[in-house]
């Protein structure tokens, strides 16, 4: 359907409008919908995504699906001509996720999900129940869902008091069953799950824990993974080998490259310094270590990051890098495992 030529300025306008009356408070706010052609496009063209463009640009586009929907009632009074559902199609509503980031404790990030179509809310990794229930009173929310990505405590202390207050249902892997708090939902790699009519992946990503699991939401383009992959490190090897850790990086690696990475910690800044120090001639590695400095000077997080970035600075995801392996003197011999064993113990020390 064409539009008469003079609406999609006024479109623009009113979006942009709605953005600035509805959404400031709502800062760092993400919208990732299976319509994200024009968002993956521009995290695509830049080295990476600068976090605070992908905020405005995303709320400029929740800005319109707010349009479309909630203002209906005013919308539809204001103009009858005004064919609302022709909107629809070109942004849609029902395939529409929206992420906040929820700082907690010291440097962990909770994740607030919420699918806008049909009110259903999931958390993931709520180390504390306080700084979400604020969250989720500032919107008028109930908790559906708890996705807990690992055991750990600073991932999962929120459950019990967030599963009185709400009832939500606990998700986790069957492998953690016995050590997550209040689990209901036992799930293991390759399973797929159902939020809200956006599909969900559970891939299996041990090595950190030997029950760690990701979160994979095909349709948005985006995945959860707890302490199993940092922007610029991964976790530390607490329960698994580092084959397995190998292994678990190397499935994130196989999703597209303008997947968005959602992780369980803030730990960018000091990882970027690590980084730098054993592959410093990486140019994209600078340019990426000089904007997170920026973000954290301004107090803005650094996630999420993509894969594509990753795969250019991560230094675990570039073990075959001969500046490493000769800055780390890793044998030529040493295969992938043992090299990522080595930078993890030249992180540990550090
Ligand atoms: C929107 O997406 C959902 C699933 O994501 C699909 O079932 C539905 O048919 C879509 N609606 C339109 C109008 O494309
Ligand atoms: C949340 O739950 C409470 C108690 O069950 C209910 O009164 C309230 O209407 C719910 N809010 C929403 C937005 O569903
Ligand atoms: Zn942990």
């Amino acid at each position: 359907m064409q539009l008469p030529l003079f609406i999609s300025p006024l479109f623009l306008f009113l979006g942009f409008l709605i953005f600035t009356l509805w959404i400031p408070d709502t800062f760092p706010l993400f919208l990732l919908s299976s319509m994200t052609t024009h968002t993956k496009g521009r995290s695509g063209v830049c080295v990476w995504p600068d976090v605070r463009q992908l905020c405005i640009g995303k709320s400029l586009l929740y800005g319109f699906m707010r349009l479309f929907s909630i203002p209906l009632k005013t919308l539809r009074g204001a103009s009858r001509s005004l064919r609302v559902d022709q909107f629809c199609s070109v942004v849609n509503l029902s395939s529409s996720l929206l992420i906040e980031l929820v700082p907690c404790l010291e440097d962990n990030y909770a994740y607030l999900l919420h699918d806008v179509d049909t009110g259903t809310v999931g958390v993931v990794d709520p180390s504390e129940a306080e700084p979400i229930i604020d969250a989720l009173s500032k919107k008028d929310l109930n908790l559906t869902y708890i996705l807990n990505t690992h055991h750990h405590h600073d991932h999962t202390g929120g459950n019990a008091v967030l599963k009185e207050r709400y009832g939500a249902k606990v998700i986790g892997s069957e492998v953690d069953k016995e050590r997550i708090p209040g689990i209901d939902i036992y799930l293991s790699d390759g399973d797929k799950w159902m939020f809200a009519g956006h599909e969900v992946h559970i891939i299996a990503t041990p090595g950190h824990t030997q029950g760690h699991v990701s979160f994979y939401f095909p349709g948005s383009g985006a995945i959860f993974t707890g302490d199993a992959l940092f922007s610029l490190s991964c976790g530390k090897l607490f329960e698994g080998t580092p084959q397995q850790m190998l292994s678990s990086l190397e499935k994130i690696m196989s999703l597209p490259d303008d997947t968005s990475i959602f992780c369980g910690h803030e730990y960018t800044l000091s990882n970027s310094k690590f980084a730098l120090s054993i592959e410093p001639k990486n140019k994209e590695l600078q340019s990426y270590a000089a904007h997170i400095a920026h973000l954290r000077n301004k107090g803005l997080p650094t996630v999420p990051t993509t894969l594509k970035l990753e795969k250019a600075c991560n230094p675990f995801f570039r073990i075959w890098s001969t500046e490493i392996r000769q800055k780390l003197n890793i044998a030529v011999t040493a295969d992938d495992a043992e090299a990522l064993a080595v930078i993890q113990r030249a992180k540990d020390n550090f």
